[in-house]
């Protein structure tokens, strides 16, 4: 008998973890089939995250990245790389890990690492997104899955997700409504690249998401 190898997922965190449970979720219920989420990893011991994956089962470490506080460099940047190729994954998922990745980083996993952002890149990269959406007066804003490269939050995009911005939005209300695309945006992605009928070579414009895809 012949058993297919499960593909393998990585993903770093930082806190609340809600983008991971989603993607736990969907290898669960095989929306991204034959895969198993191999280690969770959070760069904040209080990770939220951190016990959600423990609750499914799933290896979940808090690694050190000190002494640096924005980003992923020097020794602990080593302990990331480490740990990750222990791991073996096919794809490493930032979902909420708030740190700059590094150039040493990004060669250990060539076009192996993505990241969702909570506006439509490339406009607003960065931090404070939603205020910085809302102080613009835009009409629409959204969420962008993309390859990880060495420009923050620049690297080729995979998929897109619209909203409106209503005239009473919060910051909190706009992430909120952005927040529930990105739970389908970031698990559709990853079955695209796993099942290969996306790759870092033949995207060329991001998908644009559709509710009606029921993904
Ligand atoms: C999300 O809005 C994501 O786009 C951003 O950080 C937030 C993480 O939320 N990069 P969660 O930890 O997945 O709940």
């Amino acid at each position: 008998m012949f058993f297919k190898r499960k593909h393998r997922l990585v993903i770093l965190i930082s806190g609340r973890g809600s983008n991971m449970k989603a993607i736990i979720e969907a290898v669960r219920d095989g929306r991204i089939p034959n895969t198993r989420v191999v280690g969770v990893i959070s760069d904040n011991p209080q990770a939220e995250g951190l016990t959600i994956a423990k609750k499914y089962g799933i290896r979940a470490k808090y690694i050190s990245a000190a002494p640096y506080k924005t980003k992923l460099e020097g020794k602990a940047e080593e302990r990331y790389i480490a740990t990750i190729k222990r791991w073996k994954p096919d794809l490493i998922i930032l979902a909420g890990f708030m740190r700059v990745i590094k150039p040493r980083f990004i060669q250990s996993f060539p076009n192996r690492i993505i990241n969702i952002h909570p506006s439509l890149l490339p406009a607003y990269p960065g931090l404070h997104t939603h205020e910085r959406v809302l102080a613009a007066g835009e009409k629409e804003s959204g969420c962008t899955v993309h390859f990880v490269n060495e420009t923050v939050d620049g690297g080729k995009r995979i998929i897109q997700a619209r909203v409106p911005v209503l005239s009473d939005d919060t910051p909190q209300s706009l992430a909120a409504r952005i927040l529930e695309k990105e739970h389908k945006i970031l698990p559709y992605a990853i079955h695209l690249l796993l099942e290969k009928k996306i790759s870092y070579d033949t995207i060329t414009e991001p998908l644009q998401w559709r509710e009606e895809w029921n993904f």
